[in-house]
């Protein structure tokens, strides 16, 4: 039986369900079909590969489906705080697994070959620029994200490491490294080039992470995604399989456009993020003048709360850190019931990973109607009577409307400001992840609820329900 009569259309139905999940993943009502849409279109794809006809014996696939079982589930088990580096370690094996494909391929074309096969047929100059552009994407996203996971996890210094003429160093390493693969295109039997361009990839992905701070690794995490979807699309190229370039080019899109639009929320340019160096403390001529904020208990904005009309919350990072999501369910159910009206305003980049708040809220089953966008609820801040800062700071922080010397000057903000009265919880006077002070502390309308989220959150619903 001719297989790919078989082959082609799980393929097909593979790639229609790896877009249909893109779909359903962009709203929190259809986010678990789209998870569940993902991974059976995955299961298409590994079974439809199985079945190709020049795949003979499965020894070697078992052991390596064991062996990714028993590193992936532990993976997967990670809280969501740090899912973060745990997408970044799952791009490093991406990115090592194109990049040692494309090696197979090339020593199988060339110096493994069959005698009298090797050079022809498979080593043109198309599929050879192919397999240079997968191996030095994949290797390169390799040590990438092994090093964006160190910094995320801190087992390597977060600060930005940067030195003289190190753009200039770094772009030299690419340079040589696509010469090197632009000869061996043009002269296929030249393979001692080829060991030359793993070794770049793998130093120039360690060059390019090196100087970008622990706290942009996000965003660089969303880059190295696409780079590892653009390595896919190449291997698949290489191996001349149409669902991995169909797959690939979905992986390297969504990874760009994701970047753009963190890199938007925060109002910085992808140069900005490459090189910026941002993320370290700043030492502001704000923190040396003497302000001091005011601080109330968990009774007075019991209080407050309770006899408003529009209760607008907006939470952060903090959040996150305290798992505070069920008590703010708790207390929407506590205002809902002594008839305020209360919403949650979504900044697109509130805590550590896109759609991070969305999730969180998602999981205390907070209404999605209720979860309104930073450009939606601006508009309707001067109207609310509280505004509940649970461990946000830089995505309030007013400073970014108007201290141009600010590092976030530019960036769009929640108006919390603008509220009636403004609570933070969060514990101490620390800044966030900017590293600067936030002046909206030490506004007159603001009161600050000091502990830590969810033992506050608690003390709130316990007021109210007294
Ligand atoms: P941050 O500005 O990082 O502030 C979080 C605040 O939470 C801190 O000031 C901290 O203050 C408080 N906190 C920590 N643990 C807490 C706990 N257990 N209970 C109560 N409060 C706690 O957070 P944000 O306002 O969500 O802003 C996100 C920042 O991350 C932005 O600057 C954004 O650009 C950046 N970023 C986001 C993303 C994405 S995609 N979301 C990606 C890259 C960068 P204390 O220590 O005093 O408690």
């Amino acid at each position: 039986m001719n297989m790919d009569h078989l082959i082609q259309p799980i393929y097909l139905v593979s790639a229609a369900l790896f877009i249909l999940s893109l779909l359903w993943m962009g709203h929190p009502s259809t986010a678990r079909r789209g998870v569940l849409a993902g991974v059976i279109a995955m299961i298409a794809a590994i079974g439809g590969t199985l079945l190709l006809p020049e795949i003979q014996g499965y020894r070697w696939i078992a052991g390596a489906l064991v062996l990714g079982s028993i590193v992936g589930i532990p993976l997967a088990m990670v809280p969501l705080t740090a899912v973060p580096q745990r997408t970044a370690l799952s791009h490093a094996f991406g990115g090592l697994a194109a990049g040692l494909v494309g090696a197979a391929e090339f020593y199988l074309w060339t110096v493994f070959g069959e005698p009298g096969q090797k050079y022809a047929g498979h080593a043109t100059a198309f599929n050879t620029g192919a397999l240079v552009a997968e191996v030095l994407l994949g290797f390169l996203t390799f040590t990438g994200s092994l090093m964006a996971a160190g910094k995320l996890m801190e087992i390597i210094p977060t600060r930005p490491i940067v030195y003289k003429g190190q753009n200039a160093a770094n772009l030299s390493l690419l340079g040589v490294a696509v010469l090197a693969g632009a000869l061996l295109v043009f002269h296929p039997t030249w393979w001692g080039l080829f060991p030359l361009i793993i070794v770049l990839s793998l130093v120039f992905g360690v060059m390019l992470i090196i100087p970008i701070g622990g706290a942009d690794m996000p965003t660089v995490i969303a880059l190295l995604n696409a780079y590892a979807g653009l390595s896919a699309v190449a291997m698949g190229f290489v191996l001349d399989n149409k669902l991995l370039i169909a797959a690939g080019a979905l992986d390297g899109s969504s990874g760009l456009i994701l970047s753009i639009i963190m890199c938007k929320a925060m109002n910085r340019s992808f140069a900005n993020v490459l090189f910026g160096g941002f993320g370290q403390v700043q030492t502001g001529k704000a923190s040396t003048e003497q302000r001091t904020a005011k601080s109330a208990t968990a009774e007075d904005a019991a209080q407050i709360m309770s006899t408003a009309r529009l209760v607008v919350i907006i939470p952060g990072y903090g959040m996150a850190v305290a798992q505070a999501q069920h008590r703010v369910r708790e207390l929407y159910d506590a205002l809902i019931k002594e008839g305020v009206d209360v919403k949650f305003a979504i900044h697109p980049v509130a805590g550590r990973m896109p759609g991070h708040m969305n999730v969180l809220l998602a999981e205390a089953e907070i209404p999605y109607d209720k979860l309104i966008e930073m450009d939606e609820i601006n508009p309707e801040m001067p109207e609310a009577d509280a505004a509940l800062i649970i461990g946000a700071n830089d995505v309030v922080n007013p400073a970014a409307r108007h201290d141009k010397n600010s590092p976030i000057y530019g960036m769009p903000i929640i108006d919390a400001d603008k509220a009636k009265t403004v609570f933070v919880i969060k514990r101490s006077m620390n800044p966030g992840f900017a590293g600067i002070e936030n002046e909206l502390f030490f506004a007159d309308n603001t009161l600050m609820l000091f502990g830590d989220a969810k033992a506050m959150l608690t003390s709130i619903v316990q007021a109210l329900k007294e």
